[in-house]
């Protein structure tokens, strides 16, 4: 008997983390992607949706896809050129777009998705979680049909933009805040796996030997990721947001821990840290399924799988 897929909206701020998570989900055979939502984040709306078109034509993955929000629920816009170009997605030469967006906010589309599904949709979000709380504000209604949402950002130990704080989570604190607080179930990706979701040099030039257009790009999206991680000390490519989808599809490369994980939106120093209560001190209800290790060499084959999945031939 063959299991059932699992259905799915891909929301995103592509980024080349996002483009490689959304490149395995597309491959993934456990998977259903019912829909793909752009996000402000790594760059600005305009340039992460354009983005997404060009990498759903890159992997052939022709569902419908919509432009989400241009900026923060409250927070002023941040993007991150430095570490993902001007572009949002510099590095390879892609694809011209073939998939069209369409003419639809990103909620309105995810509202549609997850009303028509027979069965609950879980959402797989790689940037600012923006999108995700307008939906929760606006329809919830459709809380029940939610199944779960699993996410890349925070990080229980320590941030990337700040001392405290991971960049997804620091561009709309108020957003995961409401996601945080939503009941639903949720699985944290944060820095203290995804930091450790490392792809090596040598495992870039193995990756483009799969020889597949699709794995050329891949590698060349991992040099350039790479440039600015190398910069700062780091033996790899960090491959965040791909996480995520592992997470959902193969919980077993990764150890989870439930806690309470509160997010901070105010103060001086901790703006958009994810607070998480460890030892259960304060009492509070356990909101989060926390990813705390990951094993690096089983998600480096389950990405080199799905990679492998674009075969050798031109797509
Ligand atoms: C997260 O921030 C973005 O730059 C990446 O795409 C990833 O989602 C890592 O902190
Ligand atoms: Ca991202």
């Amino acid at each position: 008997m063959t299991a059932e897929k699992i259905p799915v909206i891909l929301d995103g701020d592509p980024g080349h983390d996002d483009a490689i998570a959304w490149t395995a989900a597309a491959a993934e055979t456990r998977l259903r992607v019912l829909a793909v939502t752009s996000v402000a984040g790594n760059q600005t709306i305009e340039k992460t949706t354009l983005n997404a078109a060009k990498i759903l034509t890159l992997t052939g993955m022709h569902v419908p896809l919509a432009r989400g929000a241009a900026r923060p629920l409250v927070a002023q816009p941040m993007t991150a050129p430095s570490v993902h170009g001007e572009s949002g997605l510099d590095g390879p030469a892609l694809p011209e777009p073939t998939v069209p967006v369409l003419d639809l906010p990103a909620v309105s589309l995810m509202a549609q998705v997850l009303a028509d599904h027979p069965t609950p949709v879980t959402i797989v979000a790689t940037g600012p979680l923006t999108n995700v709380a307008t939906l929760l504000l606006i329809h919830p209604e459709l809380k029940a049909k939610i199944g779960a949402i699993y996410f890349m950002g925070g990080g229980i130990r320590f941030g990337n933009w700040t001392a405290a704080a991971e960049f997804n989570i620091l561009v709309d604190p108020e957003a995961a805040h409401i996601v945080f607080t939503s009941g639903l179930p949720l699985y944290m990706c944060g820095l203290d796996v995804t930091e450790q979701a490392l792809l090596l040099p040598a495992e870039f030039d193995a990756l483009a030997a799969l020889g597949s257009d699709v794995a050329n790009i891949v590698a060349d999206w991992l040099r350039f990721f790479y440039s600015f991680h190398k910069e700062k000390g780091y033996r790899g490519a960090p491959v965040h947001d791909a996480a995520a989808v592992a997470a959902l599809v193969s919980p077993a490369l990764f150890s989870f821990r439930e806690m309470a994980v509160q997010v901070e939106c105010t103060g001086d120093h901790c703006r958009g840290a994810t607070v998480a209560d460890w030892y259960g001190l304060h009492g509070k209800a356990k909101n989060v399924h926390v990813a705390v290790a990951i094993d690096r060499e089983a998600f480096v084959a389950w990405l080199f799988a799905r990679v492998a999945g674009y075969g050798e031939a031109k797509r």
